[in-house]
């Protein structure tokens, strides 16, 4: 594998770093790029007009789609405000399997008095072909005691579901990283690692390539790291560049899943771009 730009997370601009990935070697590309609600990233790419956020999004799609295998998948987490239009233009080059609703639990109090309060994000998964990869048993949800005891009945003995859990259904209820949360980098829209490993043990093979173009503080490549996956991406601001270069380098307190051969083996690096 190409050591120049596997398991590096570069400070430049995902459009023109893209060009260092070569077409058709990512097996899963996970983003989560800015939603257009004016965040201050310190690079104003969270506060474009409407025509230019939507511009800009189609000009890295385009750009990210070919680095795809032709069995990969994208998962892109979103709001209702412009998941529309983004879906559209997704929907014209791959398949849409699922909209997954991160229901982020926020708790009952104040919020929108002209409208409902909004509480989720929304997540796109697409997928390139038919013969995509999807490992569902890497996260299946197992029965809690209750349910299995319930079940003791002569005619679910042996049963198979009871054993191994079942399938996540598409609303995941998983509480935002609040400011006390010990796993809370200091970035303001840090996703929770529960929800992207889940991503990327389904959608990435052991020892595969996720790509990020928006990594934020990381939390991408952090998940691919602790799963025994290997990252590529991007991210403009340098504190958050800090941020993701000492999340990759702390000790793993307990990791998520079995580590395997040959993944991760070069050391994590934020590299400044030269492109
Ligand atoms: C929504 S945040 C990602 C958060 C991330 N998922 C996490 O868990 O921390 C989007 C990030 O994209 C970065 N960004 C915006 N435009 C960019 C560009 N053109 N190239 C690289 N990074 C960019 C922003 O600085 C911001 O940190």
């Amino acid at each position: 594998m190409n050591a120049g730009w596997v398991n590096r997370v570069f400070r430049e601009d995902a459009l023109a770093g893209m060009a260092r990935i070569p077409d058709g070697s990512i097996d899963l590309i996970l983003t989560d790029p800015p939603y257009n609600l004016g965040k201050d990233y310190g690079n104003g790419s969270d506060q474009q007009s409407v025509e230019d956020y939507l511009a800009w999004t189609q000009q890295w799609i385009d750009a990210a789609l070919p680095k795809l295998k032709d069995n990969g998948s994208l998962y892109i987490f979103l709001t209702w405000r412009f998941a529309p239009e983004i879906f559209v233009m997704l929907k014209q080059r791959m398949t849409m399997m699922n909209e997954i609703i991160w229901d982020r639990r926020v708790p009952s109090m104040g919020g929108s008095t002209r409208s409902y309060s909004s509480v989720h994000d929304t997540i796109g998964f697409f997928v390139k072909r038919k013969d995509y990869y999807f490992d569902l048993d890497a996260v299946r949800i197992p029965y809690d005691a209750e349910t299995k005891k319930a079940r003791s009945r002569s005619i679910f003995v042996g049963a198979k579901w009871l054993e191994v859990g079942y399938n996540p259904k598409d609303v995941w209820s998983v509480s935002r990283l609040h400011r006390e949360h010990p796993e809370r980098a200091d970035h303001p829209t840090q996703k929770p690692l529960e929800i992207i490993e889940r991503m990327v043990k389904a959608s990435c093979p052991p020892g595969g390539v996720v790509l990020d173009p928006f990594m934020g503080s990381g939390t991408t490549a952090l998940a691919a790291k602790r799963t025994g996956r290997n990252y590529t991406g991007f991210e403009l601001n340098p504190a958050y560049c800090d941020i993701i270069e000492s999340r990759l380098a702390a000790p793993e307190p307990a990791p998520a899943a079995k580590k395997r051969k040959g993944a991760n083996k070069a050391a994590p690096k934020i590299e400044e771009g030269t492109a």
